[in-house]
This record gives C-alpha cells, structure tokens and sequence, in this order.
C-alpha cells in the first residue's frame, strides 16, 4: 500500500511526546513543521530531525498571543495546506503561573494560544484533514471567573480547568464545522516522563512512546474520522468519556464564547 504523504504542523515540538510524536512522523515519511519557544532548542531540533526528513520550523512563545497571530501569518505565507495540527504544547507548573494581563498562563498556554493558532489556520487546513487537542485524564470544570484571570487557582487546579476547557472548545469545533475538519481531543496516557510531569510530581514517569503511539494513530488512521468532536482517552486505549460537561453541547458553547471574548481582547491591534 502506497501512504500519502501529510502535513503535519506539531505545537510544542521541541521536548517530550510533541517531539517523539515529530521523530516517528517524519521517519514515517511525511512533511513536519516544529514549533517551539526557544529558538536555539527549535534549530537543533530541526537539525536533528531533517536527517530523517522533510522538517521545518517556527517559533513563537505561547504566552504571547501576539506572538501567536504572527506566527500563523508566516506559516499561512509558506504552507499551502496543512493535513494534521496537533495542539500538543502545554504548560504544568511555573514559577509565575500569573501573567502580566492577569490571566493564568496555564489558560493562556493550553487553552487561547491553541485556540487562536487554529482559528487563523484553519483557512489553510485541509477540509478533509484533523486538529488533535491535548488534553488530559485531569479535568475539572471551568471558573469563567479563573478563564478571565479574576480569581487566582492552584497548579493542578488550572491545569485541569484548562484541559477541560480545549476538550469542551474542540467538541464545539467539531458540530459547528461538522467534521470539515475532524476534531479529537486526547489524553495522550497519564505520568508519561516528560519534564512536565518529572517537574510536577518529581517522578520519572512511564515511557513517552505510549502517547507517541496515541499521537500517531489519531494524526494518521482513516478509522479517526468517524469520531469527530470525541475524546480518546489512552488511559484505556480507546475513545472514551471525558468529564460529562465536554458532552454537554450548550456548556461547550458558553465555554467557547468566553474563550473567544477572551482570545479577541487580548489580540486587538
Ligand atoms: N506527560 C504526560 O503524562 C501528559 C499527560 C496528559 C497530558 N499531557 C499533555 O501532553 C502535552 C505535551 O506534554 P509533555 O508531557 O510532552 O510536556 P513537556 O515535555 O514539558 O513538553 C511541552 C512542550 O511544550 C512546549 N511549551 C511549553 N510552554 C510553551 C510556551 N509558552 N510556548 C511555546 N511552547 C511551549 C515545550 O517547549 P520547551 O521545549 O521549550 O520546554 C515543549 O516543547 C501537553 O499539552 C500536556 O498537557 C501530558
């Protein structure tokens, strides 16, 4: 069987499951685009995995959603059509979790960021083609008061409120775009050893390729495309049920809403 070659634009690429993800892609034969924050990270990186393939890279800190809007110009500018994005970079803990706007940079990271990066792209995102949101075994529902930066929370606390937040964002997507594209929500498996989670929990973690595996069989296989808007969860191995309040498609709206009022503010001119 002949494969057809895809796009395949991964957030967060320069560490952890995002750049496995990146390495196993590319050996298999498509075209990569890394991103991460670090400049010098992301061109070694890029270094490293153009001697498996075709890779190329942009930059921009996620934390900086201006950053964010002009980093989609310029892969608009050079891609004509991307196959699969994988909204993959995330943030766990830092040292100052509450940033300069006053919002919680866990919402900015895991939750704007992605959701701005996807709405510029979509233009360019094949109508047949996936967005793979990373989300989590750890949801809690979403404070729209936290969502705004009014109320500060704890680590686990916004981390989790912001994984419930992308999964109930990509449901939306997914019935409002009926599938043109495909949206997924995943969690890649719990206590992978990244630095995300050695720094959370001081532990060394399972082994990374579990998500890899995930991350691979959602970009690639055809079967992906009858699950739109669902939520695969690789704690079990298969689709399953997130937290009931991403099957709720009146709560999935009202928390989009508010990520896109909050998403437009903080992109104005
Ligand atoms: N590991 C797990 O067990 C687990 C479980 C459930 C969900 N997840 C999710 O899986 C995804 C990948 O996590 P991971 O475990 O692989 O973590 P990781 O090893 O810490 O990698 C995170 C990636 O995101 C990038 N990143 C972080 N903050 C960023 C920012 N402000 N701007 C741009 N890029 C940024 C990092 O860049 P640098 O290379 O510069 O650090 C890195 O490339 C996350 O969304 C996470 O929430 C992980």
């Amino acid at each position: 069987m002949t494969m057809t070659q895809k796009t395949i634009l991964i957030t967060g690429s320069t560490d952890g499951i995002g750049l496995e993800t990146a390495k196993a892609l590319v050996t298999a034969g498509h075209i990569i685009i890394l991103h991460g924050r670090n400049v010098e990270k992301l061109k070694r990186v890029e270094m490293q995995l153009s001697a498996l393939g075709n890779v190329k890279s942009y930059a921009s800190d996620l934390s900086d959603l201006h950053a964010v809007t002009a980093m989609t110009e310029n892969i608009k500018r050079d891609v004509k059509q991307i196959d699969v994005l994988i909204n993959n970079a995330g943030v766990f803990k830092t040292s100052s979790p509450v940033m300069s706007s006053g919002l919680d940079m866990r919402f900015v990271v895991n939750v704007f960021a992605p959701f701005i990066l996807t709405q510029r792209l979509l233009p360019v995102i094949s109508k047949s083609g996936r967005v793979i949101n990373l989300s989590s075994a750890a949801q809690a529902p979403v404070s729209e008061a936290a969502l705004k930066g009014e109320t500060t929370l704890s680590d686990s606390a916004a981390y989790a409120q912001s994984k419930l937040a992308i999964t109930m964002w990509s449901n939306h997507m997914a019935h409002k775009l009926s599938g043109q594209p495909t949206f997924i929500a995943v969690n890649p498996g719990s206590l992978l050893g990244t630095n995300m989670v050695k720094d959370a929990y001081g532990m060394a973690g399972k082994d990374i390729n579990i998500g890899v595996k995930a991350l691979t069989y959602l970009a690639l296989d055809p079967d992906v495309d009858n699950h739109n808007g669902e939520y695969f969860d690789n704690d079990r191995g298969h689709f399953g049920e997130p937290h009931t309040d991403a099957l709720d498609l009146e709560k999935c709206k009202d928390v989009t809403d508010e990520i896109e009022k909050v998403a437009s503010e903080l992109t104005a001119p």
